[in-house]
């Protein structure tokens, strides 16, 4: 395919806004048309993006032979039946994080693909995979650098949920966000520690908590009035490797990013985001038996932007090259298996095991 992808992108809030780019930068990703409820928020998101079409009800949008994907960026219960939509409308979708609230919403994406599998589906809960540490990090595990990993430790605080920060209601909502920290979050961690760690990731029982440090009654801490405001969980793999994942938000106290990685030879501290200090990613060996040996390795990450347009761009590659994209709807089935067990965990207090 010579052409530009053209895109018609429902939902025009917050996340679309900074996705202008995705449909700018590059002469192989246009954006064609605007749909949402909100006619003034699909009208200045058409302005941004140089659209003329905007519709309020995206099915007319779906509608346009013009039109070959589409981007999802709409709350997340709105997500698996916009995909199928999309599909049914013979469209490629990419779909905002998260994907979907359960792993039987990807199995019914999974089953409706199959009527027409040539249509491609990617999620933004991949974006991360383009951090430049990230993929530092996955080759030199997969090239053997750190030995048999046997030790994840991941801490993130979030710096976004302060105290006092206002969110559309949907946030607060557990049948239309999922979650709270954990499902803004958590699908991007997953994405992320598979991506890093490849085919040493192979979760298999998890134990988790998920909870909110503030009382329920307490509205000037909105993530924290009916969905979870943190999560810990410890996630014991096939090989031996464990997990140990933290995600909290809205605490008195400062934001955190932290990963560390440890083999067998050598091991590697590193952040999810990477940004300011530690954007670089340490590496530790101990040099006989008292010296330990840190190198600090060259940072080539990549602009922001391009983190944040990474799964528009892999779809439209996909789409040019008919190919696959990265992260196939496999893949978040899996993610999705691990995250419903987090949350079983969570409800019973009791280790749950993963589908394979
Ligand atoms: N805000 C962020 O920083 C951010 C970052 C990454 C991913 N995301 C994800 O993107 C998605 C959207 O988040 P947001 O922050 O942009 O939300 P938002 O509330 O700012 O925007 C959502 C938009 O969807 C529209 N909408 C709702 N129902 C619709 C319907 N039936 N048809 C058409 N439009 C409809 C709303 O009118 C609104 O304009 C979520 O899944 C979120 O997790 C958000």
């Amino acid at each position: 395919m010579t052409e530009p992808v053209r895109y018609g992108i429902i939902g025009a809030g917050v996340i679309a806004n900074a996705m202008t780019k995705a449909f700018k930068e590059t002469p192989d990703s246009v954006a064609l048309a605007v749909a949402d409820v909100n006619r003034e928020a699909a009208q200045k998101l058409a302005d941004a993006v140089g659209v003329t079409q905007i519709y309020d009800d995206y099915h007319e949008m779906l509608a346009d032979p013009e039109i070959d994907a589409i981007y999802i960026a709409t709350p997340p219960f709105l997500h698996k039946p916009m995909t199928i939509d999309a599909l049914r409308a013979g469209k490629h979708v990419c779909c905002e994080k998260p994907f979907v609230l359960t792993r039987q919403e990807v199995v019914d994406v999974i089953e409706f693909n199959k009527t027409a599998p040539h249509l491609k589906v990617i999620s933004c809960s991949s974006r991360y995979q383009n951090s430049g540490t990230a993929r530092k990090a996955r080759a030199m595990i997969e090239g053997g650098e750190l030995g048999e990993v046997y030790r994840v430790h991941f801490e993130h605080v979030t710096e976004g949920y302060r105290i006092g920060t206002l969110f559309p209601e949907w946030r607060n909502d557990p049948a239309k966000n999922g979650g709270g920290i954990s499902f803004d979050w958590g699908p991007y961690d997953l994405d992320w520690l598979s991506f890093v760690l490849g085919d040493r990731f192979k979760p298999r029982v998890v134990f988790g908590t998920m909870g909110n440090y503030f009382p329920l009654s307490d509205k000037r801490i909105p993530p924290c009035l009916d969905v979870d405001g943190r999560l810990a969980a410890e996630i014991i793999c096939d090989n031996g490797l464990t997990i140990h994942w933290e995600r909290r938000a809205a605490e008195h106290g400062p934001a955190r990013h932290n990963v560390e990685i440890r083999g067998s030879k050598s091991g590697l501290d590193l952040t999810f985001l990477s940004m300011g200090e530690k954007r670089k990613l340490h590496h530790y060996s101990f040099e006989g038996a008292e010296e330990l040996k840190e190198t600090i390795l060259p940072d080539d990450e990549p602009e922001w932007d391009k983190t944040l347009t990474y799964s528009i761009h892999e779809l439209t590659a996909a789409i040019k090259e008919d190919r696959e994209p990265s992260s196939r709807l496999e893949h978040y089935l899996y993610i999705q298996g691990i995250f419903d067990a987090l949350m079983e965990s969570a409800r019973t207090q009791q280790s749950v095991r993963i589908p394979e």
